[in-house]
């Protein structure tokens, strides 16, 4: 998730464009760059790190002329680096293109480009459009876009400038975010809102599948075959703080609104089209690499423990491994057994969680293997382990991870149904299955947001409770602790989570009139044992609230308020199953007054022991 910006006008194009990515830098901030066209050259500045190292180069290098580019990155394929920097050019310098999103078949497309003499100075998807671009280029740059258009797949919001075009630049959108800005013999695109509100509040909002010619005297929109597009001018009201979090009050309800987009795009390119197969190259596993483990740790703290615990479920299902879910402050000091047939998956959001840094370390100095799941590319998780699977979650700023959690869980399990079928423990039909209903997560998860308004308001009800108790079977157990993790971190509520049948084992003694309990009841080979749980705290004088899936009103005679979430495989239920709980947290923390973003005494990313 990337942001990228784009004007054409008499303005200092330095100002607007730098000043633009500035307002998008919460998008991604692991490089930056501009590109300005002045007297028939297209000059380019990048810089690695922050938009302030990108500043002070321009301070040496200014850029001046009327039409600019400028990108600031969120690293998905390669490091963050100056090369790997945008914006790209063509062999020839005549092009300049700044990009968000993924071009999935960049390999081929690479490969093609460079037998026909094309050279790469970077590692990244995007440059390959560049060179595409001059390949195609046929003296229309209009043209030239719907051509390539139809060559690139995956999601993008792309801006082109030309050496040979210099009144104009043409932006194109497939699935990636983008917005244009309207005014005054002058106009702007960008990812986003915030970036243009300094000079105007009238756009046009970028569908999929289209593209605009911006000029200085106006925009054109077209579908991407090149028919006219009449667009409808939308007029902002937001303020620039809020439009930074897309008109949401706080990072962490966007951040669980963008769950959708972030299952999607984790997804992307990574599940073969006809629903047969996973392909992780980045794992750089063969397959007898893959048959030859007789052990998985997965090391990990927090939420990112949380999700082990449904990655450990999804691989022993899949791919009979046996797998130990370790907590990372405990594990670097544990003196684990391990072989050289153990495989370590380290799940690190952030990917500079010191715990699990120091476990990894611990185990490479020993010759274990072992892959990273993190959402930070260049991040030193991703940096030291042998491979990484990248979560496409974007970035994450609040502190209380939701959107990196689900991402993770679409991870483990694409992993685990590549085991499977490597070891030949999951049959082709199943994990069709398995892949069909991954799918279909998207719009599960769409289904579920719409679940907020009730969980708002038994959360204004519940916003005074002392103690929460989250009970749940298999899945749900695992994802009750994480239900309880947020509660605790962001309402400062006291919450425990248990393992349904655990409770009578002393637990129940708390459970008293009137004390809230989150009952997770979404496996339905273990409704019937659940509901007996449910109903033990139900004599105690427990207010029950019940999740489970749509058709099951069964629990509505046991329980006193029931949230029904689409159907989904059980496996799989935990993406549905922890967003109401992610909400439920939310709203009683904004319902206490609390600073939800940024709650006390935590932090990000916990880069101490
Ligand atoms: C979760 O909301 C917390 N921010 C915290 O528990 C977090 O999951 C933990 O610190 C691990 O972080 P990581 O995934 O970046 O390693």
């Amino acid at each position: 998730m990337c942001g990228i910006v784009g004007y054409i006008g008499p303005r200092n194009v330095k100002d607007v464009v730098v000043g633009g990515l500035a307002k998008l830098e919460y998008r991604g901030y692991d490089s930056a760059g501009v590109a300005a066209l002045a007297d028939g050259n297209i000059r380019i500045v990048k810089a690695v790190g922050r938009l302030a190292n990108l500043e002070e180069k321009l301070a040496q290098m200014p850029i001046s002329g009327h039409v600019a580019i400028g990108h600031t990155r969120w690293a998905t394929h390669g490091k963050p680096s100056d090369e790997n920097a945008h914006p790209h050019q063509d062999c020839s310098g005549r092009f300049a293109i700044v990009h968000n999103g993924i071009v999935e078949n960049y390999l081929s497309l690479r490969e093609e480009l460079v037998a026909l003499g094309h050279e790469f100075r970077s590692e990244t998807d995007t440059e390959v459009v560049a060179h595409l671009i001059e390949e195609m280029y046929n003296g229309d740059l209009f043209e030239t876009m719907i051509a390539v258009g139809k060559r690139i797949r995956g999601a993008y919001a792309l801006v082109v400038m030309a050496k040979d075009h210099p009144d104009e630049m043409i932006a194109i959108r497939r699935a990636s975010p983008m917005i244009i800005g309207l005014g005054e013999k002058e106009n702007f695109v960008a990812s986003d809102i915030p970036a243009i509100l300094e000079y105007t509040r009238d756009i046009y909002v970028m569908e999929d599948g289209e593209m605009a010619v911006l000029r200085r005297d106006g925009v054109e929109c077209f579908t991407m075959d090149g028919e006219p597009v009449k667009k409808e001018v939308y007029h902002v009201t937001w303020d620039a703080v809020s439009a930074e979090r897309g008109g949401y009050p706080h990072f962490m309800l966007k951040e669980i609104h963008e769950q959708p987009r972030a299952v999607r795009d984790t997804l992307r390119g990574r599940v073969s089209d006809d629903l047969s197969r996973v392909e992780l190259p980045e794992l750089g596993l063969a397959e007898e690499d893959i048959r030859a483990i007789d052990r998985i740790h997965i090391v990990a703290c927090g939420t990112s423990w949380h999700a082990g615990l449904v990655g450990k479920a999804a691989i022993e299902t899949f791919a009979r491994i046996p797998v130990n879910v370790e907590i990372a402050s405990e594990y670097r000091y544990a003196d684990p057994i391990v072989t050289d047939r153990t495989l370590i998956l380290a799940i690190t959001q952030s990917g500079e969680t010191a715990d699990t840094l120091a476990a990894m370390r611990e185990m490479k100095k020993r010759g274990v293997r072992v892959v990273a799941i993190t959402n930070v590319v260049g991040s030193s998780a991703a940096r030291e382990a042998d491979s990484t699977i990248v979560t496409w979650a974007g970035p994450e700023i609040a502190v209380a991870s939701t959107k990196a959690y689900t991402t993770q869980l679409v991870a483990l399990y694409l992993l685990a149904v590549r085991f499977g079928l490597a070891r030949g423990t999951l049959a082709e039909e199943k994990a069709r299955e398995v892949l069909a209903a991954l799918d279909d997560l998207p719009q599960v998860v769409e289904q579920v947001l719409d679940t907020a308004p009730q969980i708002e308001s038994f959360a204004k009800r519940y916003k005074d409770a002392h103690d929460t108790f989250f009970i749940g079977r298999g899945m749900d157990y695992a994802v009750s602790l994480e239900g309880a993790l947020k509660l605790k971190e962001i309402s400062y509520i006291h919450a425990e989570a248990y393992a349904a049948g655990e409770l009578k084992h002393g637990t129940l003694a708390l459970i008293t009139d009137g004390v809230p309990v989150i009952a997770l009841a979404m496996q339905p080979e273990l409704y019937e044992k659940t509901l007996s749980n449910i109903v033990e705290v139900k004599a105690r004088g427990a207010f029950v609230l019940g999740l489970t899936w749509v058709g099951n009103e069964d629990l509505e005679k046991t329980v006193d308020e029931v949230i029904y979430l689409p159907k989904t495989m059980p496996l799989l239920a935990p993406v549905a199953a922890v967003i109401p709980l992610q909400l439920l947290a939310y709203y009683a923390a904004v319902a206490r007054g609390n600073d939800v973003d940024k709650p006390r005494n935590l932090a990000k990313s916990v880069t101490v022991e």
